[in-house]
């Protein structure tokens, strides 16, 4: 398979592993990239990250209900690391955010600063106890902050729903370069003891189950002529399924959830799924040519 271009970078295979607990530790970040992923997006950054919620992750027969936020480590600490990623030439997206447009600006100038190539705007999470009304306003506000503090590669992170078109086109005018589609979508699961909500509410819900609602989003926005690149990422846990969101135009796949269960011989088997179907599609290309 030949290098595929996405944020600055140039990357052996399209799948990438996605932001989240698994990739809040430098070690798992190195681990899943001498495996062979094709970039990982670290856990979000934060100079602020709520200390007080009771952040947790319930499985169900079709995914994953999380309560989780962003990473807890300190700015410094990711700071280090970064520099230690770059000094290696590794292939490492840091995801960031902040509370405020102004402070993410910031933050993107000390991640710039590391070496680190490319940004992933994780802005859209709903598990903030405030939860989130995320708007193009707001998308355009975070991007726009971001563009004005850094030169970097950026992707804006938005989870599908009522009026991504228009986020997306607010992510562009901000300055993005690309956005990933999706972030985990509102979920909840009821207690058969209790009667009431798992973890106390309603969270981000990943996995299989939302895997057809992200394609079709994706599908939608190619259908109207969006030209940007598309990081798709929700339910990924076969070549399979990577192949599906290429076939739909997203430009790479990102997988998390599945990567739960067994992560590295996950990881090991959805690579080497990728290859096989790239294969096999290399080869159909030549019958037919
Ligand atoms: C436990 C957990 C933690 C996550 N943490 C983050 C995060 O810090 N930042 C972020 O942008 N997305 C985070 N996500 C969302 C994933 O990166 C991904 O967008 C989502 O789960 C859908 O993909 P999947 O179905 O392959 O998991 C998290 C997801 C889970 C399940």
């Amino acid at each position: 398979m030949s290098g595929i271009d996405i944020l600055g970078l140039t990357i052996d295979n399209p799948v990438v592993v996605g932001s989240g607990l698994l990739t809040d530790q430098e070690r798992n970040i190195r681990k899943l990239l001498a495996n062979g992923a094709g970039a990982v997006v670290t856990k979000t950054i934060h100079p602020n990250p709520p200390t007080d919620l009771d952040e947790r992750i319930l499985r169900l027969p079709v995914g994953m209900i999380n309560s989780t936020t962003y990473s807890k480590r300190p700015v410094d600490h990711w700071l280090n690391v970064l520099s230690s990623f770059a000094r290696d030439d590794l292939p490492v997206i840091a995801s960031v955010h902040a509370d405020s447009p102004a402070e993410l600006g910031v933050l993107a100038a000390q991640v710039q600063g590391t070496g680190c190539r490319a940004l992933e705007l994780g802005i859209s999470c709903l598990n903030e106890e405030t939860g989130l009304d995320d708007n193009p306003d707001r998308v355009f506000a975070y991007a726009s902050a971001t563009r004005s503090h850094t030169s970097l590669p950026f992707s804006v992170k938005l989870a599908i729903g009522e009026g991504l078109e228009d986020r997306v086109r607010a992510a562009i005018a901000g300055g993005a370069d690309a956005v990933t589609v999706s972030d985990s979508i509102s979920g909840a699961a009821v207690s058969a003891e209790t009667g009431t909500l798992e973890l106390g509410g309603v969270f981000g819900y990943s996995g299989p189950g939302i895997k057809p609602l992200v394609l079709a989003a994706i599908w939608r926005l190619r259908k109207h002529r969006f030209e940007v690149p598309v990081l798709g990422c929700g339910g990924v846990a076969s070549g399979r399924d990577v192949a599906d969101y290429l076939a739909v135009g997203a430009n790479v796949a990102q997988v998390y959830t599945a990567l739960h269960t067994d992560m590295f011989a996950t990881l090991e088997r959805i690579l080497s799924e990728t290859a096989e179907t790239a294969d096999s599609a290399g080869r159909s290309v030549q019958a037919t040519a």
